[in-house]
């Protein structure tokens, strides 16, 4: 279980995680929405150790993270994708998984103590990654540069990476930013097919329709703060949230007057391509 407890991150004068406390459960989707500059992306960030909290705990089954070294956290069985692309271009696909089993930081006397060396464990090494690549549908990309794929599989491979060292703990930021319908569909089952009693995901999207359709829990940020935490139902009737989504009341109406011509409840439908409101 992950758990942010009282969490706040100050960047200079911006409070841009204001008070956030929830818990990640395992064996369930948990997402994490929230309009652009909502503090999505900082809340991975900081439980991924690249950034410090200014107050509050993150902690994993119980064991704070901030007390960890990077490294570490990783140990602890947390990891994390991108919201932009980070593979290595030049490096094969399964080089890029290979990595995410042996950090190059990781000194040769660490590597040691943890049988991280020797051609059996290499071997092991290998063959794991081959088979996560297999599950998600890029074995026959294993030897190809990553710089070389399509976008969406090497949005596959960011989640390949994450997966390879059977996290306890997966934060996914925004998979699905930049995929076609297609691309997004296969997403999806990979996502679902990953579910698991032992694994507590978190999944930040703006993709509503894949949002409502997998999540069993979602928690709506806005500006720093928690606004509500429910299910897909639960938060598609909540006011509070529409307003987050489509700006001001008096926004809503103009919305409305658009789509329909008269005025109606706005309603935050499955499937409808809602864009966030910029605050
Ligand atoms: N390293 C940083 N230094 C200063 N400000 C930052 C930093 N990282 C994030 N912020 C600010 O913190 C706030 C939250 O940003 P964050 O990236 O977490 O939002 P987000 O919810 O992920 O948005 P998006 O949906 O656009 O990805 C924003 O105002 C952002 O400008
Ligand atoms: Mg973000």
């Amino acid at each position: 279980m992950l758990t942010f407890d009282h969490v706040t991150k100050q960047f200079g004068a911006l409070k841009a995680i204001d008070d956030v406390s929830f818990k990640v459960k395992p064996g369930i989707i948990t997402a994490v929405i929230g309009p652009n500059g909502a503090g999505k992306s900082t809340l991975v960030n900081m439980a991924a150790g690249s950034y410090g909290v200014s107050s509050g705990r993150i902690l994993v089954d119980g064991v704070e993270l901030q007390r960890l070294p990077k490294h570490r956290i990783a140990h602890a069985g947390l990891a994390r994708t991108y919201q932009n692309i980070r593979l290595f271009d030049g490096m094969s696909v399964v080089k890029n998984l290979e990595v995410a089993l042996v950090p190059p930081k990781v000194g040769r006397l660490v590597a040691d103590t943890f049988g991280l060396t020797g051609r059996a464990a290499a071997e092991e090494r290998r063959a794991r990654c081959h088979a996560v690549l297999e599950r998600l549908g890029l074995a026959a990309h294993a030897e190809q540069q990553a710089g070389s794929l399509a976008y969406g599989q090497q949005k596959l491979v960011e989640l390949a990476r994450a997966v390879v060292a059977g996290p306890r703990v997966l934060l996914l930021d925004e998979p699905a930013a930049g995929l076609n319908h297609g691309e997004t569909e296969l997403l999806k089952q990979h996502i679902l097919a990953l579910r698991a009693p032992d694994l507590a995901m978190v999944l930040i999207e703006h993709d509503m329709k894949l949002i409502m359709s997998i999540s069993d829990t979602i928690v709506v940020m806005n500006r720093g703060q928690v606004l509500a935490q429910g299910n897909a139902a639960e938060i598609r009737a909540n006011t509070e949230v529409q307003e987050a989504y489509l700006g001001q009341p008096g926004a809503i109406r103009d919305i409305e007057a658009a789509a329909r011509g008269r005025r109606n409840r706005v309603r935050i439908r499955e499937g409808e391509g809602l864009t966030w409101h910029q605050p």
